[in-house]
């Protein structure tokens, strides 16, 4: 009989995630119950929101307990169905986690044809929701203003600095090391990219951002964001999306440039896309029509086979992935 293979949460990682924390067992393979579909996983999406639920620490949602599959957005195949909505074939969207077979109520149907299935786990899904809320909802950029974006070679960072330079804004993009940053200028069209692992950032960004900076959409936290600050101008936005540099770290990086938030009347807000869960087809239906027009391109880092996933993981903490990073499951 088929066996279904599972990755648990063994234990709780202290500072940096090691592939000791990370169990890999087999189960039999679950069958559906009534309203359900069973799902062969085609894809897992690995995304730095993990770290989080591997944490017993108060956050937005609960974390993983051990013992338990680690939590994920997956893309896979429906093998049976006895929902009313889905057919034996169809793929499908759903929250399986890290397995190669599960069973949910909870599946959205995805189109092929517009495009290849990954890219609902990245340009078209979280990530370039992420991308598209945070920077319209809450960043507000106006044409010829400029916004500045960190982890710009990324999920999120590179979505976000395409869709301000199709809002006639000047993009300017952060990233480590220069084989990112050509690819964000060359290939994704930014105006700039500065190497923060190699220039002296604070000089680099007056440099490329000569009008100081309207929004900035902080995708790292720490030290970028602490220099970004001071380079704020008045009325200026900040999009707190997240603070991947404080994920593995035993205490937050305090910040020292406080007073520029009060002197420039800098407009701060965190946000967490769920929140927009009510409109993700509207994001749907604008980053799609980008994406089939061509305008929004993307770049996926993949591991192969769910053993290589807690791999996967512990690279794109490191700043190691290039692009989405997924894990191939067949
Ligand atoms: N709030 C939300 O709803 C939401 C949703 C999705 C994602 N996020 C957040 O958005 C950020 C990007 O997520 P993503 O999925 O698009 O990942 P990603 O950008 O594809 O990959 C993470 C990137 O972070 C950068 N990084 C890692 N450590 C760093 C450090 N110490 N300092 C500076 N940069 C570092 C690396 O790029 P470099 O090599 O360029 O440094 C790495 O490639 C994460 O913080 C994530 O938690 C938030």
């Amino acid at each position: 009989m088929k066996q279904n293979l599972r990755v648990v949460l063994a234990s709780r990682p202290q500072g940096w995630v090691s592939e000791d924390n990370f169990r890999i067992e087999e189960a039999p393979l679950p069958r559906p119950g009534p309203g359900e579909v069973l799902v062969k996983n085609l894809w897992l999406s690995l995304d730095p929101y993990m770290r989080g639920r591997m944490s017993d620490a108060k956050s937005y949602v609960k974390g993983v307990e051990l013992g338990e599959v680690m939590v994920g957005q997956t893309v896979g195949e429906v093998l049976e169905s006895r929902h009313p909505k889905l057919e034996e074939g169809d793929k499908v969207l759903t929250q399986l986690g890290w397995q190669q077979y599960g069973t949910t109520s909870e599946a959205t149907k995805l189109d092929q044809k517009r495009a290849p299935l990954s890219c609902y786990l990245g340009v078209l899904g979280m990530p370039g929701m992420t991308a598209y809320f945070g920077l319209k909802e809450i960043g507000q950029p106006k044409a010829g203003e400029t916004v500045v974006v960190s982890a710009a070679s990324g999920a999120v960072g590179s979505v976000v600095g395409q869709l301000a330079k199709l809002g006639g804004c000047r993009a300017v993009g952060i990233a480590g090391g220069r084989q990112k940053c050509d690819y964000v200028t060359r290939e994704l069209g930014f105006d700039a990219c500065l190497d923060y692992k190699a220039a002296n950032l604070r000089e680099a960004l007056r440099h490329a951002c000569p009008g100081g900076v309207d929004v900035y959409f902080d995708n790292v936290g720490g030290e970028i964001f602490d220099t970004l600050l001071a380079e704020m101008n008045l009325h200026s936005r900040v999009v707190v999306c997240g603070l991947i540099s404080d994920y593995n770290a035993s205490e937050a990086r305090g910040i020292r440039n406080w007073r520029a938030v009060l002197v420039k009347r800098i407009r701060l807000q965190g946000m967490i896309v769920l929140d927009w869960k009510d409109r993700y087809g509207e994001a749907l239906k604008a980053l799609s029509g980008y994406f089939a027009e061509g305008r929004l391109k993307y770049r996926e880092s993949t591991v192969e086979g769910l053993e290589n996933a807690p791999r996967g993981l512990i690279a794109l903490l490191k700043g190691e992935n290039f692009g989405k990073q997924l894990v191939k499951l067949a």
